[in-house]
């Protein structure tokens, strides 16, 4: 699908006002997302694994009015938030086009997450994806067409994407693949639900993530993302995601999970790499997280396991492993690992299926 097949040319705007609300998860990456060009186009693909338990509840109660600007009011937490309103102003400038009747509505937006609000986790994915999915229920209620799910689906995450990249990742599970790529169904526009085969091995997989610096990002995304223009490797890094994701796929289906773990955790690194040798530089690692995957790597080669770490764009680390050794890591994390966290803090989740319609 082409960006044109996302406008919305014409709709009823005879309903006066509605309610829909959905919850809509987080993702953590595989395979990472760093740098981007103009209107949010990722300059490699990403694939990730959709969480279960950290998410977001939005609800949105639209009210006609005249269509002149855009008129809208923020709740976080049960309370009025004026902090979010310009990211979300940003976001309706981008998604205008494709969904013309925000002008015609007042949207009062009632959100919540299901975690900790300074844990240091990223709430833009599943903040984004969930409003945006809250939009597309009111397409549905204004046109007068049956879309169809998978219709719904990208367009969800085409405009979860305007919202915050990463977003888009966050409408379907249990992997979720963005960016053009040779190796798999996808798009630079809106994320695919993952097309190859996954071996048992990889199903259910557990993460755990443990609250390391629970502070304000030390690099905004969106600075992050521009680091890396001009930057020495960006070339090179570009390309090596392709290749680990080409790679990753066949590991998928084949169930190697120590090749799964050296693709990973080199992610991660990567990652934290290009951080360290962009122009300005940044170290977002703490000692603790060096702590912790000191640790873990310990741990993995005392135990013959197949626990492995990965790292956002920050000091928290997310701890991934089989659903087989579930029991044991989660006492190895309560020992060895929670006394390195944020006043002992982490949080459990696994790979999901997705965001849900919240039906009254
Ligand atoms: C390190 O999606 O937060 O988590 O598009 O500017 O909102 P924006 O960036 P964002 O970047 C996420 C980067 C990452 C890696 C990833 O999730 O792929």
């Amino acid at each position: 699908m082409v960006e044109q097949d996302f406008i919305l040319t014409s709709y009823n705007n005879a309903i006066d006002s509605g309610k829909v609300k959905w919850s809509s998860p987080s993702n953590i990456a595989l395979v990472k997302y760093w740098g981007k060009r103009e209107h949010q186009i990722p300059e490699n693909p990403s694939i990730s694994f959709t969480l279960s338990n950290c998410k977001t509840v939005t609800e949105v109660t639209f009210t006609k009015k005249e269509s002149d600007s855009y008129s809208f009011e923020v709740y976080f937490e049960g309370e009025k938030n004026e902090a979010f309103k310009p990211k979300i102003q940003t976001f309706f400038e981008r998604i205008e086009v494709y969904v013309p009747f925000i002008k015609d509505y007042h949207f009062k937006i009632e959100t919540s997450n299901t975690f900790p609000h300074s844990s240091g986790i990223a709430s833009s994915a599943s903040g984004m994806s969930a409003i945006a999915l809250c939009l597309m229920s009111v397409e549905e209620k204004l046109t007068e067409i049956m879309m169809s799910k998978d219709y719904f689906n990208k367009k969800a995450s085409f405009l979860a994407r305007l919202g915050s990249g990463s977003a888009c990742r966050s409408i379907e599970g249990e992997l979720v693949v963005w960016g053009q790529n040779k190796s798999t169904e996808s798009s630079d526009l809106y994320g695919i639900k993952f097309d190859g085969e996954v071996h048992p091995n990889f199903k259910n997989y557990q993460d755990t993530i443990l609250l390391v610096d629970k502070g304000e990002k030390q690099v905004s995304s969106t600075v992050g993302h521009q680091l890396m223009y001009g930057h020495p490797f960006a070339h090179q890094r570009f390309e090596q995601a392709h290749e680990n994701l080409a790679n990753l796929k066949a590991i998928l289906a084949s169930g190697d999970q120590k090749a799964f773990i050296n693709i990973i955790e080199s992610e991660a690194l990567t990652l934290h790499a290009m951080m360290m040798t962009s122009m300005p530089y940044f170290i977002l690692m703490k000692p603790n997280t060096l702590q912790i995957i000191n640790k873990i790597w310990n741990y993995r080669n005392e135990n013959d396991s197949n626990i492995c770490f990965t790292l956002d764009a920050g000091a928290n680390v997310h701890v991934l492993y089989p659903e087989i050794e579930k029991e044991s890591v989660l006492e190895f994390i309560k020992n060895d690992l929670a006394a390195y966290c944020q006043n002992g803090h982490f949080i459990t989740d696994h790979a999901g299926n997705g965001a849900e319609l919240i039906k009254k």
